[in-house]
């Protein structure tokens, strides 16, 4: 049987048909915009996925036979508060996962409710981004809004809606609200009443290879697709990207490169950092794992490559790249604010140490120096906690080019590099895989499909050098923190 997998990422959505040994028949994207509709605000339009989720399966399966279509199963990008109204209705367009305008929520939630509470109810402290402040947001500036809602949702979970008629959402993106005790895989019901919310308004929970349901009439008779097609529950695209890379069961790593940037440790037990500096999440397989994230990653780099140096010939440019390690330029990718380590939705992107001579090559180093900095602060934390990583699976756009080898050396880690770097859509389409029952279970999906190539190892040189450009990368942010 084939299997479909959903990547609804920020800038597109991302298909793919697998079949179910995990070869990969056929890609497709459609892109979908984003508005900025303040500095710092982000949100789009759920119909737009949708939209662009019917034509891409359209697209997906065109040429191939329909009737060898088993499954359904997404990873979507996670945090973002998507608000029903009595008759289905979206009552506001989705605030997403970057957005920063929950300060005083976030504040609230850390300082006057306590971050020791949030994290005995959830595991979790507040970061602007989650879904709980977005709600507290909405109840107390979009008061006729809030009072509206009968159903809660996070993006994928609205695909996964329209496409079934089932109210649902998996764990390990239910663990990004901030309602969810993860530990227990159970609603929090302090989280609940915190957000002055009711229990009702909230999803119903599986793992993510649980069958929700099938493709409702309509839908399947417009995608020319068997009312019988089963849909998972999909994952958060995190959770989603690590089961595509093999990154699942304990201990395994996986750093993703997308529109955000994100460090990934699977564990078998439930673990939380005593900072809370980094999300403790329940995983698509069914365990648990520990994530940094970034908040600006490829965005970093398109937004330099594309919006200021005008060009898209990524590899062009980087390969006038030749003095790794010995760039004077530094540059801070907090674009739309950061996450980890900082939680400062007002942390803002900078140039350091430029002079004269200074050159395109150097800035653009500089970026693509910047972003793995930026994603080595999440690693420094694991480190801390005594997690031994010495290696990792590596994916998303932001990886390809001299990404890789640039972040073996500033990370110091061995990359294994897998056959299908494909992320969250592999992800979903192998979690369909498992609740189809052509897999037991998510690791053995992973040991049958997940191939590693080759390694890319640290250059002993090079990761001396950049030591030192760590630390003083380290140091900007403590400086200008309080001047953005
Ligand atoms: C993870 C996070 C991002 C989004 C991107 O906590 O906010 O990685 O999921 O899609």
């Amino acid at each position: 049987m084939n299997y479909i997998g959903i990547d609804l990422g920020t800038s597109a959505v991302k298909l793919m048909l697998m079949k179910a040994d995990g070869e990969i028949l056929k890609i497709v994207s459609e892109e979908y915009p984003v508005s900025f509709p303040q500095p710092g605000w982000s949100e789009q339009n759920p119909e737009d996925w949708y939209t662009a989720v019917i034509k891409g399966v359209k697209e997906l399966t065109e040429g191939f036979d329909k009737s060898e279509i088993a499954g359904i199963g997404s990873g979507g990008q996670m945090h973002g508060l998507v608000a029903l109204d009595e008759n289905d209705q979206v009552i506001r367009p989705a605030i997403l996962w970057n957005d920063g305008r929950t300060t005083e929520e976030t504040d609230y939630l850390n300082n006057v409710i306590g971050k020791d509470k949030l994290s005995k109810y959830t595991g979790n402290i507040a970061f602007a981004g989650f879904t709980a402040p977005k709600i507290l947001w909405m109840k107390k500036h979009e008061k006729e809004n809030f009072d509206k809602i009968k159903k809660i949702m996070l993006p994928k979970d609205y695909i996964n809606y329209r496409l079934t008629g089932v109210h649902c959402t998996d764990y390990s993106d239910a663990s990004g609200m901030l309602l969810l005790d993860v530990a227990n895989k159970t609603w929090s019901k302090e989280m609940v009443e915190i957000c002055g919310i009711s229990e009702e308004v909230l999803p119903k929970l599986y793992e993510s290879y649980d069958v929700v349901g099938t493709l409702k009439s309509d839908i399947a008779s417009e995608l020319g697709l068997s009312e019988s097609v089963k849909v998972v529950a999909g994952a958060g695209d995190n959770a989603a990207a690590a089961v595509g890379t093999g990154t699942v069961g304990d201990g395994e790593c996986n750093i993703s490169l997308g529109t955000s940037g994100t460090l990934f440790v699977a564990s078998k037990d439930f673990k939380v950092d005593s900072n809370n500096a980094l999300h403790a999440f329940d995983h698509a397989d069914g365990k648990f794992h520990l994530m940094g994230c970034m908040l600006s990653a490829a965005s970093c780099k398109k937004w330099w490559f594309e919006d200021i140096m005008k060009t898209d010939d990524y590899a062009g440019e980087e390969g006038k790249i030749t003095k790794f390690g010995e760039n004077h330029v530094y540059f801070l990718p907090y674009l739309m604010g950061e996450r980890c380590p900082h939680n400062d939705p007002s942390a803002r992107g900078a140039f350091i140490g430029m002079t004269m001579d200074t050159t395109r090559e150097e800035m653009s180093q500089a970026v693509l120096e910047g972003i793995l900095f930026g994603l080595r602060d999440s690693l420094e934390i694991a480190r801390s906690l005594g997690i031994k990583i010495e290696r990792s699976k590596i994916c998303g756009g932001g990886s390809r080019g001299i990404s890789k080898k640039l972040a073996a050396s500033i990370m110091n880690l061995k990359f294994d590099v897998i056959a299908n770097e494909q992320g969250p859509s592999l992800g979903g389409a192998m979690l369909a895989a498992v609740g189809c029952g052509d897999y037991a279970t998510v690791e053995d999906a992973a040991k049958a499909i997940v191939k590693v190539v080759e390694t890319i190892e640290p250059d002993p040189e090079l990761v001396k050098k950049y030591e030192e450009r760590y630390k003083k990368f380290k140091s900007f942010y403590p400086l200008l923190k309080g001047n953005f």
